[in-house]
């Protein structure tokens, strides 16, 4: 049983890791400031798991605040959700990025170091591989960037990876996520995009529900099956599971980097249908140029989580997009309840 800090446990991915801790007997901190995330989240967490969850008020720029937190709730481990992430928003603002990520990761390094708290998982992103070179991505394909959000996730790995040069008594594990989609089977806790989402999975269950009129589709023009862009979704339940399996499997010194991925990819036109599917509702689509920066096909080698951590991920695009729907239409406004 381990006592875990949570960053940015409220948000998407955070929330549902922290049900999977908290129903597998551990002890969870959250550590959140709510900008891109709701306090209603903890409640639904609570009320998946029946567990008490701790929660703290905090921006991870606060050192201090770290340090006070670690100490009082006497944390053993820490995994790192805290960050903005969209793409978009980081080359209009790449500054807030840099210092929300990327400084705000070392203040909470820092507090780690200063309370001797030296495991980490931390949350990277398929995005650090850049343009893939070949496909499936393994984890040694070559690291690179195309926008500020993801020039964050990579300084924010190298610091580890010097970190853990310089001091071996550090046990880190570097998760690379693919493309989280999905919600708890109970949908009670999901994604809850402010504003019109950036991604397709959001955007298509809100075209779905009929609060978008239809869906733009970027470029039909790639060379994959159909036209449209590849990628690797993964449920973000069997997301959170990975990071319970790389929380029981961390302890010895160690400095990995994981994929979590399903290994298979789909379309664009595979994800609209499977919703529709899923749903029973139409999804009206037109298509339009590529999105700047997209890239044609993305898909993980998901064998070194499974060789390393025992773990692979369960739950098919039919299961994925079921649950992305019964959150959506019985959260239509996400979490706020005007
Ligand atoms: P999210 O926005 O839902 O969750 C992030 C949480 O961190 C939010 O609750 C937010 O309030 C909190 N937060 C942000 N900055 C903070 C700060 N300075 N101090 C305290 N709390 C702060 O995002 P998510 O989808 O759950 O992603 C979690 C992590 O996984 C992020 O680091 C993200 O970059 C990474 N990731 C996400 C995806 C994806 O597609 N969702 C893919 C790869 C990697
Ligand atoms: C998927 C496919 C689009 C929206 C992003 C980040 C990545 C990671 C995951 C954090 C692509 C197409 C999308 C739409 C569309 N996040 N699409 N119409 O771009 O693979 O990855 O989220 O680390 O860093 O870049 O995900 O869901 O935006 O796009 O046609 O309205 O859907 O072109 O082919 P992406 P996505």
């Amino acid at each position: 049983m381990r006592k875990i800090l949570v960053t940015g446990g409220a948000g998407y991915i955070g929330s549902h890791t922290c049900v999977e801790l908290l129903n597998s007997g551990h002890e969870v901190v959250i550590f959140d400031n709510f900008c891109n995330s709701s306090p209603v989240a903890i409640e639904r967490i609570t009320e998946i798991t029946k567990k008490p969850v701790t929660h703290v008020y905090g921006n991870i720029l606060d050192q201090q605040a770290i340090e006070e937190t670690l100490t009082k709730y006497q944390c053993d481990t820490v995994i790192h959700f805290a960050g903005l992430k969209s793409v978009g928003e980081s080359t209009q603002n790449p500054l807030s990025y840099y210092e929300n990520n990327v400084a705000g990761t070392v203040k909470l390094l820092q507090a780690m170091a200063k309370c001797n708290v030296k495991n980490l998982v931390f949350s990277s992103s398929a995005t650090v591989y850049g343009e893939p070179q070949f496909l499936p991505l393994t984890e040694d394909h070559p690291l690179s960037t195309t926008n500020p959000y993801g020039s964050s996730k990579l300084i924010i790995e190298n610091i580890l990876r010097d970190l853990y040069a310089s001091d071996e008594s550090w046990s880190i594990t570097i998760l690379r996520y693919f493309n989280p989609v999905g919600a708890h089977s109970s949908g009670r806790i999901g994604e809850d995009p402010r504003g019109t989402p950036n991604n397709l999975m959001p955007y298509v269950a809100q075209v779905a529900v009929g609060k978008l009129e239809k869906l733009t589709v970027f470029g039909n023009d790639y060379e994959t099956k159909d036209g449209t862009g590849v990628r690797d979704y993964i449920h973000v339940t069997d997301l959170a599971l990975g990071h319970l399996r790389s929380i029981e499997q961390i302890g010895a010194s160690q400095c990995l980097e994981i994929n979590l991925g399903t290994g298979v990819g789909y379309s664009v036109l595979e994800i609209v249908e499977a919703f529709k599917a899923a749903s029973n509702k139409d999804i009206p689509y037109q298509f339009a140029s590529r999105r700047a920066g997209d890239v044609a096909s993305c898909f993980a080698a998901p064998k070194l989580a499974k060789d390393i951590l025992g773990w692979e991920a369960k739950l098919g695009i039919e299961q994925m997009c079921q649950d992305h729907w019964n959150w959506q239409y019985s959260n239509p406004k996400g979490y706020s309840l005007n």
